[in-house]
């Protein structure tokens, strides 16, 4: 079995995860700035087709024009060297003491004015580099206490902060659609659009709504305790599925950001069993780049980030290989028959049918044998024990 990622695989890293220097609340950093540059080539080395960053990854905060246009060239140079893509780009408005309120939606107004001139600034850099998705997290949009925040407020300047991002990429012809990144906390106390579906609620509200989707991440969904697996399903639905962050998470609690599959495991091997057949024809259901949005431990040395790099693919590899098995198994496409998976996709009325048949149709309710359907068994978890040896190497 090969497990050597290749640029087809789509796998890409952002700038800041394989670059984060290991500093948390509690301690100093344990490793040294890595330079893009660098990075842009371990990656290639390993197999990624993509990198991705915030604006201050690649350009110091605070960075002079003419120093921002020589870091901007080395990183072109690099990229052409590599042949590495930049799938997506987005922007810090979070780590500057001016973002402590938020950005889009800080009570200070001139904040606000600066945070969407930042954000155009490098708007313009992701598509002169040929991004396809421009990513907003809104780490620092929210609040600790409730007296001080007007939510409705907050949610009104959010809309109009997008409304106009958007209405300048509409009016420069960029090729960019926009991802809300949901997270339920962390920085703040309370994130605004904390989960996928307050997301989707939210862009339904905007003007250019056609070109906004989201960029569920894997661990902030779990932090709600709430699965994965469904949210990006009902994005997917919702034809909102615009870019994913890949990671691992053990349930409720701080933010872990571990390699893909070193947190809730089964979640994951259903995460690539949506993305690569979860179609309805049975193909893959997305397209998009497969990004790892992870840390690695604060534990490990240089080696242990590249290390913990390749296990990101590595995973998902070998999940990708698992899940295509299961489907394949005859013992699981009779279970999935028999658990009446596909009938799900089967409308509830015949074609034609009315409410008025349906209510005509004594077989539907008073000649119904509840008992009969009540007493039936779903199968489900002969189905589930089949996964779990698959995802094992079991079968
Ligand atoms: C987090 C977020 C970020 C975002 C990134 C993109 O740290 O919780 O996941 O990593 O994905 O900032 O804007
Ligand atoms: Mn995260
Ligand atoms: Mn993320």
């Amino acid at each position: 079995m090969d497990l050597t990622p290749t640029r087809d695989d789509k796998f890409s890293f952002g700038l800041w995860t394989v670059g984060w220097p290991a500093r948390d609340p509690f301690g100093d950093p344990t490793r040294p700035p890595l330079d893009p540059v660098e990075t842009v080539h371990r990656l290639a080395e390993l197999g990624a087709y993509g990198v991705t960053f915030h604006d201050d990854d690649l350009v110091p905060f605070g960075s002079d024009d003419s120093t921002r246009e020589k870091t901007i060239a080395r990183f072109r140079q690099a990229l052409s060297e590599t042949g590495l893509v930049v799938p997506m780009a987005t922007t810090n408005t979070f780590t500057h003491p001016v973002f402590k309120d938020g950005a889009f939606t800080s009570n200070d107004r001139s904040v606000r004015r600066y945070a969407i001139r930042k954000i155009i600034r490098n708007i313009d850099l992701a598509a002169e580099l040929g991004a396809a998705t421009y990513v907003f997290w809104g780490g620092r949009e929210g609040s600790e206490t409730d007296a001080g925040k007007d939510i409705r407020a907050a949610l009104e300047r959010y809309r109009e902060g997008l409304d106009l991002v958007a209405q300048y990429v509409v009016d420069h012809g960029y090729r960019l659609r926009f991802a809300i990144e949901p997270k339920p906390n962390e920085p703040r106390g309370d994130i605004l659009l904390p989960t996928v579906g307050h997301a989707l609620a939210f862009i339904s509200t905007l003007e250019h709504a056609d070109m906004v989707g989201v960029n569920p991440e894997t661990g902030h969904e779990q932090m709600s305790n709430l699965n994965y697996t469904h949210g990006i399903a009902q994005a997917l639905w919702q034809n909102k599925l615009f870019h994913i962050d890949l990671n691992g998470q053990n349930g409720p609690k701080f933010d872990q950001d571990l390699v893909f599959g070193h947190g809730n495991l089964l979640n994951a091997f259903s995460t690539v069993d949506l993305l690569e057949h979860g179609a309805p024809g049975g193909g893959p259901a997305y397209d998009g780049p497969r990004h790892f949005d992870y840390k690695p431990l604060r534990t490990e040395n240089i080696d242990g980030v590249w290390e913990s790099a390749a296990a990101n693919m590595r995973t998902y590899l070998i999940l990708r290989q698992r899940v295509a098995q299961f489907r394949a198994d005859p013992q699981v496409r009779e279970a999935l028959e028999a658990a009446r998976v596909a009938e799900l996709w089967q409308p509830t009325l015949a074609p034609g049918e009315t409410y008025q048949d349906l209510l005509a149709d004594r077989s539907a309710f008073e000649d119904y044998d509840v008992d009969a359907a009540g007493g039936q068994g779903y199968g489900f978890v002969r189905l589930n024990q089949l996964a779990v040896e698959h995802l094992l190497g079991a079968r």
